[in-house]
């Protein structure tokens, strides 16, 4: 039985997916590096410093470790800048209902987030109370595929890894799952994955796997 469900934050609670990827873009332009939505795709649910040097992959000159540090800061300035913006009605569809029909069936819940925007996206979505755990990436040293975060969130529920569920929309999400060996949900850009147990159009779908 599932006991708890891990959420992931961008592209699964609220769509700020979509402000990496302006930010990232702007960023991408102004450097005159070449990017696109499949490179983006390749970015969730991997850290900032990761992502950049994905996004550097197409570069035609190198940089040098402090010139990274300060492209990424420009991006975390582009990507805050647009993060004012959120406020409760950005929470994903169905997200309140679907962590509200957790707590009255006695799921437990956390978050899972390689984000270190994570603190700030909850409070302006008004979530930063909702979750009995929160794992991001300001605590963990590694981020998906490896399993870190999401053990992490399980170890601060106190539940086994075996009996949660996580719902991801980023392939490296879902294979930092099933290292974690929980189960997964794949919902947005993960949704065709072969890595997923369940499927879900919509958060409202997830009630439908675990109180059946
Ligand atoms: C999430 C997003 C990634 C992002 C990462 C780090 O996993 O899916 O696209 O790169 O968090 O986010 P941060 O807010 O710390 O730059
Ligand atoms: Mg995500």
């Amino acid at each position: 039985r599932i006991q708890a469900v891990i959420f992931d934050l961008d592209g699964v609670l609220v769509h700020t997916d979509r402000y990496h990827y302006e930010a990232w873009q702007q960023l991408a332009d102004e450097e005159g590096i070449s990017f696109d939505v499949s490179i983006n795709d390749r970015l969730r649910g991997v850290s900032r410093m990761e992502s950049l040097d994905i996004i550097l992959e197409k570069s035609l000159r190198s940089y040098t470790k402090s010139e990274k540090e300060a492209l990424a800061d420009r991006k975390n300035g582009y990507y805050r800048e647009l993060l004012h913006q959120l406020t409760p009605s950005d929470a994903a569809d169905s997200a309140v209902s679907c962590i509200d029909s957790c707590r009255r069936h006695g799921v437990k819940i956390a978050i899972g987030s390689s984000s270190r925007n994570t603190p700030i996206i909850l409070e302006r979505i008004g979530l930063a109370h909702a979750f009995d755990a929160i794992a991001d990436g300001n605590q963990i040293a590694r981020s998906k595929p490896d399993p870190e975060v999401f053990l992490l969130a399980a170890q601060q529920l106190g539940v086994d890894p075996a009996h949660c569920l996580v719902v991801e929309d980023a392939e490296a999400g879902l294979a930092a799952a099933e290292r974690a060996g929980m189960s997964k949900a794949a919902i947005g850009a993960a949704y065709e994955s072969p890595l997923a147990d369940f499927r879900l159009r919509s958060l409202a779908e997830l009630a439908g796997i675990l109180f059946e």
